[in-house]
């Protein structure tokens, strides 16, 4: 996994480091201790999914584009590098808080360079299937690879789609996991296709495919899902239209052809990143944390609204409307609440696709049931994520119990300090940091700085919040 060697841990973070192994920048396990109460403001990072676009529409398009406020997680740093590899040249500066601000010079997609090595995805999911979709109709032939995690990510939900275009992939064990070679010497044809796992990445990749195949290509999804792609293909001069379906999908249309434009793009705080907050705040009995610009997009905001149904108590101050094109962003503050357990249908959990581990946590504290039904796609993130979730929170004395794909939380039970694993998964890391601070004495957190994949400077965060 690719890491920052700044990422370490605050001082006032005890690390319980393995014998023999010294003091290094980065450490094994966190100890996070409960907090009397929480407090403040907290500047969440740039979204990971728009910064990740912002990068690969930016070498697209042809001149001279911005990205204000992007997160500077390794996941998008991964991204950034490779479309250096391309031969965009990406300069980063000093942006807000700890996100970057990208100067990205392109001389765009038709003039890209075949990379020389392998494109090193690192963790990033969305990198892997983003790219794959960017190159399928470029004339170069490019692999991409990343760490173990990345390695076992299901590939053939996008291989199918872009061969259908026309396109060359070919990956491991039968097409179905990564290293994923692209040959994208053929010309593409537009295609119709329904995805059949809700996934923006997938829909994105074929988009991205559909910006270069002749005619139309339609993208049909049961589930609405994040619509970040669309909207940034609208600001940049290409055509996406909606038209919805029965029961809450839709079809995306996107024209093939069509340049891609340069243009200034400004991140909004990433809700996902947002969830872990609006969670701590709501489950601590003294706590009142303001979020200021986050995202809250249709497609992104499930969390607030699921929350909200199950009693939490979230303030939100609209900064910018929606108005289709860019993205909507408002403060959100939320306080001490009183939560109750709620149904979360598989719409729901698609919706909420990153933030259902933090919504058990949430679901351990409200009182009656929860149920999460149909989370399968959970397995299939940078860890088992149903399982790594149960694992730390039954360790924690929650009452959870998975039956296929399904999850069920009785609430609400204390929660008792003990140790827990991220298992290397940025959002598990982060849930059982959470968890710390409303359980009982201290929480271990074995590989905690996986956090640096979506979220660097999380720790010292979760520390001032608690000052
Ligand atoms: C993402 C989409 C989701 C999400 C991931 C980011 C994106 O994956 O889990 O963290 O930026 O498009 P799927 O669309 O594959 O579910």
């Amino acid at each position: 996994m690719k890491r920052d060697d700044a990422t370490t841990l605050p001082p006032s973070i005890t690390t319980d480091r393995p014998a023999g192994r010294g003091a290094s920048a980065t450490a094994d396990v966190a100890v996070v201790t409960h907090a009397a109460r929480l407090r403040g403001a907290v500047n969440v990072p740039g979204d990971k999914s728009i910064s990740h676009r912002a990068l690969i529409l930016a070498t697209l398009a042809a001149g001279r584009s911005r990205i204000i406020g992007a997160g500077d997680g390794a996941d998008v740093r991964s991204t950034a590098g490779i479309m250096e590899a391309l031969g965009a040249v990406v300069e980063r500066r000093t942006g807000y808080g700890r996100n970057v601000d990208y100067v990205v010079d392109s001389p765009g997609g038709d003039a890209l360079r075949q990379p020389a090595t392998t494109l090193d995805c690192g963790n990033s999911g969305t990198s892997l299937r983003l790219v794959a979709g960017m190159l399928a109709g470029l004339p170069m032939t490019a692999v991409l690879d990343g760490d173990e995690s990345l390695r076992q990510r299901p590939v053939a939900r996008i291989i199918e789609p872009l061969r259908s275009m026309g396109a060359t992939l070919h990956g491991r064990r039968d097409d179905s996991l990564p290293p994923l070679t692209v040959v994208g010497h053929t010309p593409l044809k537009a295609v119709e296709f329904t995805t059949q796992v809700p996934s923006a990445q997938v829909k994105s990749a074929i988009l991205l495919a559909g910006l270069r195949a002749s005619g139309r290509t339609t993208v049909r999804e049961a589930v609405v899902t994040r619509d970040h792609t669309e909207r940034m293909l609208r600001a940049r001069g290409v055509g996406v239209e909606r038209v919805d379906g029965p029961d809450g999908g839709a079809a995306w249309t996107i024209e093939g052809g069509v340049a891609v434009q340069a243009i200034t793009e400004r991140v909004p705080g990433d809700p996902s990143a947002a969830a872990f907050w609006l969670v701590a705040g709501a489950i601590h009995p003294d706590a009142e944390i303001t979020l200021p610009d986050v995202g809250v997009n249709p497609t992104r905001r499930a969390v607030i609204d699921i929350l909200r149904a199950m009693g939490a108590d979230i303030d939100e101050r609209t900064t910018v409307p929606d108005d289709g094109v860019g993205e909507p962003r408002a403060d959100l503050t939320v306080r001490s609440s009183e939560l109750r357990g709620i149904d979360i249908g598989p719409a729901a959990v698609a919706a909420a696709i990153d933030e259902i581990p933090v919504l058990c946590l949430a679901a351990s504290q409200a009182s009656g049931i929860t149920t999460i039904r149909g989370a399968g796609e959970l397995r299939h993130k940078e860890s088992d994520r149903i399982g790594g979730i149960a694992a730390g929170l039954a360790a924690l004395a929650a009452d959870l119990t998975v039956e296929g794909d399904d999850i069920t939380i009785r609430g609400a039970t204390t929660l008792r300090g003990s140790a827990t694993d991220s298992r290397d998964d940025h959002r598990l890391a982060m849930t059982f940091a959470v968890a710390a601070l409303t359980a009982t004495g201290q929480t271990s957190i074995r590989r905690p700085l996986a956090a640096a994949i979506s979220y660097p400077g999380f720790f010292e965060d979760l520390e001032r919040v608690r000052a």
